[in-house]
């Protein structure tokens, strides 16, 4: 894709096409495609516009960072597990971090502005986020937002050198798609609305 070229997707067929892409390509994605997409993940709202998030950007051995991460945090919860079966297991978890050509450790990284409020800091991050799913669809790039209890813990906040505020939002993993996504299913807005008249 020319990345001069404007995202021309709909937005409303941007948000209802967009669908999980768990697998994708081993091929790089060009540099700035990224950024085009870091830039539309930056502009998403936040109260006092306080901008709360930080992107930490992983391709080829960059990834090994996350690895580590992965690594780190099953160790802790595996004491018992030595020798080979340790060495597997964690080689295991090293790997998953090579999913994607691209991987993007989304933080959120609270304001100090005294009317900031967390859990406002943390949606303007997930925002975000969404931008950066949106924007990578429109680019015809495929992406999946991943989280699991490795994101949570101390280690893995550790292992990317935040601060003890700040908090991974997801990992966003991104390629060129390699599968096509199952039907998706949503409930009607409908029942999940009240009007008030
Ligand atoms: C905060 C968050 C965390 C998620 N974490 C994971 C995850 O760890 N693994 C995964 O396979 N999908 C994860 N997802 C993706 C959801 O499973 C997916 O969005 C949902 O099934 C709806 O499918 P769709 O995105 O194709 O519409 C996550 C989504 C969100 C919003």
């Amino acid at each position: 894709m020319d990345v001069e070229e404007k995202l021309v997707m709909n937005v409303e067929e941007a948000i209802k096409t967009r669908r999980t892409i768990g697998r994708v390509k081993k091929d790089p994605v060009d540099r700035a495609i990224i950024e085009k997409l870091l830039e539309c993940a930056a502009w998403a709202p936040s109260h006092h516009n306080t901008q709360p998030w930080k992107f930490i950007v992983m391709t080829g051995e960059g990834r090994s960072r996350l690895g580590e991460g992965y690594a780190r945090v099953a160790r802790a919860g595996l004491p018992e597990l030595t020798g080979q079966e340790l060495e597997d297991r964690l080689l295991k978890e090293r790997g998953k971090a090579f999913r994607a050509p691209v991987v993007i450790t989304v933080v959120c990284s609270p304001s100090n502005d005294p009317r900031a409020v967390l859990a406002e800091e943390l949606a303007a991050a997930q925002a975000a986020v969404q931008n950066l799913l949106l924007a990578a669809h429109a680019s015809g790039l495929g992406a999946i937002w991943r989280s699991g209890e490795p994101m949570y813990h101390p280690l893995m906040k550790e292992t990317f050198e935040l601060a003890l505020d700040e908090e991974i939002v997801g990992f966003i993993y991104l390629g060129h798609p390699d599968m096509t996504a199952p039907e998706p299913k949503r409930v009607p807005a409908a029942e999940k609305t009240q009007w008030l008249e």
